[in-house]
């Protein structure tokens, strides 16, 4: 008998942008084991996918063309793998494919069951898989190098976040707030109100001169920059920190790792941390619970049919989302 086909959304080689992404058919993936089956209700995109196609990891990632991207979704369980405990058919999840592999722009999409985590009826699939790589690379850099605790306690903090109005800054303001910090946040002027919507205490239009110059309106020094945007040289960084300031990159290039060596061979106690996210379930837990408890929003920037995923990858490209871009199949 036939497979059952299913509509995904794939590319065959590096490069070409969103033109290069074909639709096709391709069989109902198998679960291993330790897999679940999911009926794919979301897919959230992050600039990694698209950076990926570029070949900035090239040939690492993908493992193999033809490769289906999108890592980031939410779903509904269909059949699980022998070895799978927590899961049945039925459930809501969120979950985080791997980047190897990808599979997420896709009817369906098999996932590992140690990175899927229950989704409660109070956060909608679209919310649930904006959550993966951008609100975790947010947790983790605030909670991680940045030094903040989410219970509040704690000496005040000063947060400066560089493009607040993206994926990952816009879960930092308001993961940020939930902590004792006082956030200094960069935004495009028409995103400063939406910012300051989040917790933000103050906005910097990132095109005014005192914006690009990272300059806190109310004087303060940055004990922490979660660095979203790029461009920015450690010069620009470097007068506004505190005396033990960390500028947390979150897009290091070889520049940023040249700045991270030479201060820690003077002892700088000015540091920059080229930084990326560990991606853990118990992580994303505490971030479903999060919006489950209304502490926490994705920011919808737009929605996108899988019919028409290349305009939402595009979008992407473009760099100038409002929080999540987001595709439904
Ligand atoms: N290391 C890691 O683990 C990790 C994880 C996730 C993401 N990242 C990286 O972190 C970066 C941000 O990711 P994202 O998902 O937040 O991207 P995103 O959603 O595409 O960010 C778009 C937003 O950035 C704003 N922006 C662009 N340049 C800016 C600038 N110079 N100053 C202030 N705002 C600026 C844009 O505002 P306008 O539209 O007004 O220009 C837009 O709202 C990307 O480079 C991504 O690859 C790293």
């Amino acid at each position: 008998m036939a497979a059952k086909l299913i509509h995904a959304v794939q590319y065959d080689g590096y490069g070409g942008g969103a033109a290069a992404l074909k639709h096709v058919e391709v069989p109902v993936p198998t679960p291993k084991k330790n897999e679940v089956l999911l009926k794919v209700e979301a897919v959230s995109l992050n600039p990694v996918d698209w950076k990926i196609q570029k070949g900035i990891m090239r040939p690492i990632l993908p493992r193999k063309f033809p490769y289906i991207p999108g890592t980031d979704l939410a779903g509904e369980v269909v059949a699980v793998g022998a070895e799978v405990k927590n899961f049945k058919a039925g459930d809501k999840v969120v979950t985080k494919l791997s980047f190897e592999y990808g599979g997420g722009l896709a009817e369906f999409a098999v996932a590992s069951e140690s990175l899927t985590v229950a989704r409660p009826t109070e956060v909608s699939a679209a919310e649930g898989s904006g959550l993966p790589v951008a609100g975790l690379t947010a947790l983790e850099a605030l909670t991680g190098p940045a030094g903040v605790n989410l219970d509040g306690s704690g000496e005040l903090k000063n947060i400066l976040i560089t493009a607040a109005s993206g994926g990952v800054g816009h879960y930092a303001v308001q993961l940020a707030k939930l902590g004792n910090t006082h956030v200094t946040a960069t935004s495009g002027a028409r995103n400063i109100d939406f910012v300051k919507s989040l917790g933000a205490d103050e906005v910097l239009d990132y095109k005014t001169p005192d914006g690009a110059a990272l300059k806190s309106p109310s004087g303060k020094k940055y004990d922490a920059v979660i660095h979203g945007a790029t461009g920015i040289p450690w010069s620009t960084f470097e007068p506004n920190l505190a005396a033990n300031g960390k500028v947390i990159d979150l897009t290091p290039g070889p520049g940023a790792f040249l700045t991270y060596a030479v201060k820690k061979l003077t002892f700088s106690k000015k540091q920059l941390v080229p930084f990326f996210s560990p991606i853990k379930r118990e992580k994303l837990e505490v971030l479903v619970k999060l919006v489950k408890d209304g502490k926490l929003k994705t920011h919808i920037d737009s929605k996108h049919p899988l019919s028409k995923a290349e305009d939402a990858w595009a979008k992407s490209i473009d760099g100038h989302a409002t929080g999540k871009i987001i595709v439904e199949p």
